[in-house]
């Protein structure tokens, strides 16, 4: 099945802040984008193209638009959707307070389920085509959530979430249960079509050192598995790691002792690190979720992404739900930037829409896969609406250059700007149609 969109185009093809010329990115101001079988076949300038395409591709035309591929969440957690909002705690008290009573619902598969579809429905509406994801300590509600993506072929990551110790009871697994399931998981899941495994210990805090050795094992066994946690979020919980790993010269050792680092594992906030684990954190090439709303919303801190940028040290952005306050990877940026501002530092846009997309893709080790339109990657792709409110469309006119429109389109946009979201060249959410899948 062949397809062509018809509209603006932009893509990135390298980190802005390390090409020579500064940009790294490809617009076409009236480009096409063909797409055979899901799949990226050729993209250019529609006047090139146009003449001599064969009359069998349909051509789908995207006015007063830009495309550009989906976004990509290096941080969520699907069993948050319904604590999203919860009023006046910071982390520890707020997992107390809000996150583990609700978790425990994912016992039930079904309930599982139907929050897994609501969760994708949130997730596409927001242009959202690929996230890594964290489930529960229940196997089954990892499951649920392999099934809903596996049936809308979307390019997903999730893990069960390892934790045998400081939860309540009925949330707590065992090193052994939790190494059995999760590689079960693995053997059912990992490279399943578009699906991949995380091994998900929750935090330090959570798992005790042989909980967290079982998951180094899984990760020895399993080395193209990602691995995925928390890290230096908070400072009442960076004290709390240092009383439970005494013997730990930091926090991130008490993951490096069990052999969780390298190029696929995921480390989300990272807001108070040290400078030996910044340095541990590059050698490494461990990447980090950044993850502005969560760390504003639960008072967590100010992110240093012009360390993180200097040590070379990949990194995407997170939307955390349901700490992070908005399943928007646009309102993730706007605030992302409003964090830079606060540390004194700037970030360019092209670099911040580079974060959103390639820039997750490359967090994630997915970038041979997703994240720009270079011709074999998978067509993940969103279509933003210019006119979406009557601000954007009073604020957006043809006297911007396309910077200045992107960069409004970053503070002022959320889910109503996402008009379309295309996952493999199928369409999987259109705002202005109510039944969506
Ligand atoms: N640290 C441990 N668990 C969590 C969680 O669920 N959310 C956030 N933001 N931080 C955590
Ligand atoms: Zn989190």
């Amino acid at each position: 099945m062949k397809q062509a969109h018809h509209g603006s185009i932009l893509h990135f093809l390298s980190d802005p802040d390390k090409t020579t010329d500064g940009l790294g990115y490809e617009y076409f101001s009236d480009g096409l984008l063909i797409i055979e079988d899901g799949i990226v076949q050729k993209l250019g300038d529609a006047a090139n193209i146009l003449p001599n395409l064969s009359s069998d591709i349909e051509v789908i035309k995207h006015t007063n638009s830009l495309i550009m591929p989906g976004f990509v969440d290096t941080h969520i957690h699907y069993p948050q959707m319904e604590v999203i909002g919860a009023y006046g705690e910071q982390l520890l008290e707020w997992l107390n307070k809000y996150t583990f009573p609700t978790e425990r619902k994912f016992e039930d598969k079904a309930y599982a389920r139907n929050i897994a579809e609501k969760f994708l429905n949130e997730l596409l509406g927001a242009g959202t085509t690929t996230a890594l994801v964290f489930g529960t300590v229940h196997k089954q509600s990892v499951e649920a959530f392999f099934e809903a993506c596996e049936a809308r072929n979307l390019r997903m990551i999730c893990g069960k979430v390892m934790m045998d110790r400081n939860a309540p009871d009925y949330l707590t697994d065992c090193p052994q249960s939790s190494y059995d399931d999760s590689k079960s998981l693995i053997e059912t899941w990992h490279n399943h079509g578009r699906l991949r495994y995380a091994i998900t210990p929750r935090f330090s805090p959570t798992s005790t050192p042989e909980q967290l050795d079982k998951a180094g094992q899984l990760l020895q066994e399993y080395p193209d598995v990602y691995m995925h946690t928390h890290l230096s979020e908070n400072l009442n919980e960076i004290e709390w790691v240092k009383q439970l790993f005494p013997d730990c010269d930091h926090y991130l050792d008490t993951y490096d002792r069990a052999g969780l680092l390298g190029r696929r594992s995921i480390f989300a906030h990272c807001i108070h690190l040290n400078d030996a684990e910044w340095h541990r954190m590059a050698e490494t090439k461990s990447g980090i979720a950044f993850c502005p709303t969560s760390n504003l919303f639960l008072g967590s801190g100010l992110f240093n992404l012009k360390r993180a940028a200097e040590a070379n040290i990949n990194v995407g952005l997170g939307t955390d739900v349901g700490g992070g306050t908005s399943f928007s990877i646009l309102q993730t940026l706007n605030e992302a930037y409003k964090v830079l501002q606060l540390r004194g530092q700037t970030v360019s846009v092209l670099k911040m829409f580079y974060m959103a997309t390639l820039g997750g893709a490359e967090t994630l080790d997915l970038a041979d896969k997703i994240g720009n339109f270079k011709v074999g990657k998978e067509a993940d792709f969103v279509v933003l609406d210019k006119q979406c409110s009557p601000l954007m469309a009073l604020r957006l006119n043809e006297h911007n250059d396309l910077l200045e429109q992107l960069f409004v389109l970053s503070m002022l946009g959320d889910d109503r700007t996402v008009k379309q979201t295309w996952s493999a060249g199928v369409l999987r959410h259109e705002r202005d149609q109510s039944n969506n899948h």
